[in-house]
């Protein structure tokens, strides 16, 4: 899972391949590589560094190469170790004429690597992209016509890629192949721009062309070939899209995720907003898809990680507000299992970047099999899923730059809550009034969300962060919907902070986890408006305290027991009580902020991980 930019035309190479790559960069920063043919000599040249593009940059003003015909990337390690140089891309052949950058993974690259290395191939890194490289040379020395050798090679080639490729012998042209993962081209003038996401040329063309599954491109700076895997070459169907890829930088903020916290007010009511203006939009996507919306019978949502973690709240919105049973599936796991299509049923798929390679095979499968119409709730409209949904919801968090999301959480709650109100009114079951003071809820929720940070964000610093920083592990608990937030506070604490945070529903303590409370693992507990279950948590609450464990609280004005009862609390003002997580979430965030800050943590890219991941 990585990034991919490429180049050929009238101009240099670098400077776009590099600016490219920024954008890009939420895809992978383990390494950064670029390659370009020499304008003196035709020579390939290559630069690569280990960790973020700013390595890379740096090599590049020390050492200076560029070309009319250049590749880039960053990578985000699959197959190989990222501490090691050689697994960074570009990878070449063994004569170091062909330099390829690939996001995917070649599934059959052992076998192949295994008989290339019969062929005398000579392999310098781990990876599965390499083999790409040394096939590719083995082709082009056995086929006549350059075309012919690239369809022998895809014909090898399993799994899931998109890879840009140069070659010496070919300063003309560039070769662009597609299966599964995304990979686009921008038309510019006398030059092509190739990238994994259109944002990484946007401000340079609006021509774009999104290459279809299966397709390969030979691209020159001013035609493009394009073929399927069999040869037979295929219409080139440019459209012309305006996407921004400007971002508001970190304004004063330290980090982008603190700056994406406080952005979250501003978010969920620019979401509110956007909903109420497209209402007639989302009502003909509705009732295209279910037959008609008072039949229907099931809402699917599918996900990974905060996404997974937003609709399995989402569920508890559907049941109650508009009574229609709800499935979640992790997309992960959806492939795994059979799949039967329902009538009457929708099928959404969730996810911020829209580019989640679990999340979009999920999707395909439910697509390819015809029978349930599906939607895409993403953030980013230039995303894959918003082209291969068959309706989509747009959340208008702006762009999410910190890998561990946080606006985007809470703007999908505010869609999937709003959308909950929206079919209830077309149920008949509330009226246009009540739609609209759940949009003004929303609203509430989202400033006292914000006054939540304020109000405890000095304490928290100051105190609280520098003591939970300590501890190695952590458990978190709740109950309804806020077992679904616990787990979100739980994974934000892990991949932030690095500290190992497991996750249980509160009733569940009692049948196992019970025997980890120690005074060494602090146990954080997320409370509910509800008086049942509210009374519930505080039973669960006082078994922890039984044991001497370290409680913390995030509770609710007026839940006093609870709140005497732990060692520290967080109390929020009431909102609607299915709103109550999402006034607590801007806490929660900026509570693990706060820590993995103490921990001197790379906030915004923390280690190992991506912000869209495209590999399953
Ligand atoms: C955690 C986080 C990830 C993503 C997950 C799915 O903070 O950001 O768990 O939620 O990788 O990403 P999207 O929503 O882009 O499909």
């Amino acid at each position: 899972m990585c990034s991919v930019a490429g180049y050929i035309g009238k101009n240099y190479s670098k400077s776009f391949i590099l600016e490219g790559l920024r954008r890009l960069e939420y895809r992978g920063y383990d390494s950064a590589g670029f390659a370009c043919l020499s304008p003196s000599d035709g020579r390939l040249l290559y630069a690569k560094t280990q960790g973020r593009l700013i390595c890379l940059e740096e090599r590049l003003n020390q050492f200076p190469i560029d070309g009319f015909l250049g590749v880039g990337h960053t990578r985000w390690s699959t197959h190989g170790s990222s501490a090691r140089l050689d697994n960074a891309h570009p990878h070449f052949d063994c004569e170091k004429t062909i330099a390829i950058v690939h996001n995917g993974i070649v599934e059959n690259h052992h076998e192949l690597k295994k008989q290339l290395i019969e062929y005398g191939h000579v392999f310098h890194s781990q990876t599965d992209t390499e083999v790409i490289a040394h096939l590719f040379e083995t082709m082009l020395a056995t086929h006549v016509t350059f075309k012919g050798a690239v369809i022998s090679l895809v014909a090898r080639l399993e799994g899931a890629y998109a890879f840009v490729c140069i070659v010496q012998q070919y300063p003309d042209q560039m070769l662009l192949v597609r299966r599964h993962s995304p990979l686009c081209i921008g038309i510019g003038d006398d030059e092509m721009f190739v990238a994994s996401d259109p944002i990484a040329f946007a401000d340079k063309t609006k021509k774009i062309v999104f290459m279809p599954d299966e397709s390969i491109v030979i691209a020159h700076k001013d035609v493009l070939e394009m073929y399927d895997f069999s040869g037979a070459s295929s219409a080139i169907v440019p459209q012309t899209v305006e996407y921004d890829w400007r971002t508001d930088g970190k304004k004063d903020y330290e980090h982008y995720m603190l700056k994406e916290i406080f952005d979250q007010r501003t978010a969920i009511c620019a979401t509110v907003g956007f909903l109420r203006s497209n209402m007639d939009h989302i009502w003909d996507q509705l009732s295209i898809w279910a037959d008609s919306i008072t039949q229907l019978q099931c809402i699917h949502l599918v996900g990974c990680g905060t996404s997974w973690h937003a609709a399995r709240m989402a569920q508890f919105f559907f049941e109650t507000i508009c009574k229609i049973p709800t499935r979640v599936h992790l997309a992960s796991e959806f492939r795994c299992m059979p799949f039967f299509a329902e009538k009457n049923a929708i099928f959404i798929a969730m996810s911020q970047s829209g580019e989640t390679a679990d999340t979009l095979a999920a999707l395909r499968i439910v697509n390819e099999s015809g029978g349930m119409p599906t939607i895409g709730l993403t953030n980013v409209d230039s995303s894959t899923l918003m082209r291969e949904a068959g309706g989509f919801l747009l959340t208008q968090a702006g762009r999410e730059i910190a890998v561990a999301s946080t606006k985007a959480f809470s703007t999908q709650l505010t869609v999937l809550y709003w959308l909950a109100h929206f079919i209830a009114l077309q149920k008949g079951m509330i009226s246009d009034g009540q739609l609209e003071q759940a949009e003004e809820e929303l609203r509430t929720c989202a400033q006292v969300l914000e006054n939540a940070v304020e109000e405890y964000k000095f304490e928290i610093i100051h105190t609280h962060a520098p003591h939970y920083a300590q501890y190695e592990r952590a458990i978190f608990l709740g109950r309804h919907i806020s077992y679904p937030f616990a787990l979100e506070a739980a994974l934000k604490l892990k991949e932030v902070a690095y500290i190992f945070s497991q996750c249980y529903p509160a009733g569940e303590i009692k049948h196992g986890p019970l025997a980890l409370i120690d005074k060494n693992t602090p146990v954080f507990v997320f409370s509910h408006q509800d008086e049942l279950i509210y009374r519930k948590l505080l039973s669960n609450a006082q078994e922890v305290k039984a044991r001497d464990g370290r409680l913390a609280v995030f509770a609710f004005e007026g839940q006093q027991e609870l709140i005497c009862l732990a060692d520290v609390s967080f109390v929020v003002p009431r909102v609607k009580p299915l709103l109550g997580q999402l006034a607590m979430t801007g806490l929660m965030q900026f509570f693990v902020y706060a820590i993995a800050k103490e921990l001197g943590r790379p906030i915004d890219y923390p280690r190992n991980l991506a912000k869209a991941l495209t590999v399953e």
